[in-house]
């Protein structure tokens, strides 16, 4: 229970505010994968504000129709590609695609993510590696054919890939989910140190709780569960995040204002993530938490011999 007269963290300037000078961007291709809907789309229009070309990657028609109207409607340029960013040849066509429409991007992000909450003990071997290969081996691969093709002419990029806190603490109820963005983290900082000397920023960016139109079911559904209201109540801040906090921190990044942030992972979340005692609520197993019975193995062990 929160005192009532707390006024938590001040609310941002409104959807629309640029938080660079105009034109920042001018002249450069923004990459971003997944960027046709949620927190993806949130960037690729803070970017689009400040006068960057879009590309949109993502594996769904519909995703790239959304990501392009909202694009046209900050009229800047955008270009979508159909991209599965676990297949090196789709990744290396979309990165053809978008260098002839914009020319090389000077900005990747890589936003694309799978992710679904289950208790470790159901995730079946394609599951893991589904979650895996799209989020880490995914990110790595437009990594290095974007690096590749930067250190190729020699000019100076930056990439931002969204991570997610529970890479430091653990993700129960994502144990998938929550490896794969502990690789992308530590990739982060490995990456940084190649590139830095070809002058290729590589940083993090780790989104709180913005809760957006786009969010699958069953994450939605997770938040869901909590009294009306208790969301923001949850948040140290008091509230939740505004999408365009997320991508005001993108822009910074990729802006000639942090050409000396390399190898760091900016978290936006209120200090959610900090927010841990040696008293927090009774715990609830993931299964109770997902409304689920016990578990049930589908094949019967063998009986111990004797
Ligand atoms: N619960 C349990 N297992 C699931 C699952 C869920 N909600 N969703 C997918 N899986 C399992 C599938 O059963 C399959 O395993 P199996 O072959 O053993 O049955 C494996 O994951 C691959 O699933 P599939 O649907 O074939 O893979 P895909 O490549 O088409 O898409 C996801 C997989 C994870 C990306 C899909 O859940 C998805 O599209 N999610 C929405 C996008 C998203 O995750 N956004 C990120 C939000 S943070």
């Amino acid at each position: 229970m929160v005192d009532d007269d707390l006024p938590g963290l001040p609310a941002p300037p409104p959807l629309g505010t640029g938080a660079l000078p105009d034109g920042t961007f001018d002249g450069d291709a923004v990459f971003v994968t997944g960027g046709g809907t949620g927190l993806g789309r949130a960037i690729a229009v803070e970017f689009a504000r400040l006068g960057a070309s879009i590309v949109i990657a993502s594996r769904s028609d519909g995703h790239l129709a959304a990501g392009r109207e909202a694009i046209e409607a900050i009229g800047a340029d955008v270009a979508t590609v159909v991209c599965d960013i676990r297949d090196p040849a789709a990744v290396a066509d979309s990165f053809d695609a978008a260098e002839e429409r914009f020319g090389l991007p000077r900005v990747l992000v890589n936003n694309a993510a799978a992710n679904f909450p289950s208790p470790a003990e159901e995730l079946s071997p394609n599951a893991w590696r589904t979650v895996v290969d799209i989020t880490l081996n995914g990110t790595f691969l437009c990594c290095s054919e974007f690096a590749r093709r930067h250190l190729a002419v020699g000019t100076a990029a930056s990439i931002i890939n969204v991570g997610a806190s529970y890479a430091w603490t653990g993700g129960p109820g994502f144990a998938h989910s929550a490896a794969a963005k502990a690789g992308v983290a530590n990739m982060v900082e490995t990456l940084a140190v190649e590139w830095g000397p070809y002058g290729i920023q590589v940083n993090g960016l780790v989104p709180g709780l913005f809760p957006h139109e786009d969010m699958t079911g069953d994450i939605r559904a997770g938040l869901d569960r909590g009294a009306p209201g208790s969301l923001d109540l949850s948040q140290p801040a008091l509230r939740v995040g505004e999408r365009q906090e997320l991508g005001w921190a993108a822009t910074f990044l990729a802006s000639p204002y942090a050409r000396f942030v390399s190898g760091h992972t900016l978290v936006v979340d209120g200090a959610n993530w900090q927010r841990r005692t040696l008293t927090n609520p009774p715990v609830a197993t993931v299964r109770r938490q997902l409304g689920l019975g016990p578990f049930v193995p589908e094949i019967p062990p063998a009986p111990h011999p004797s």
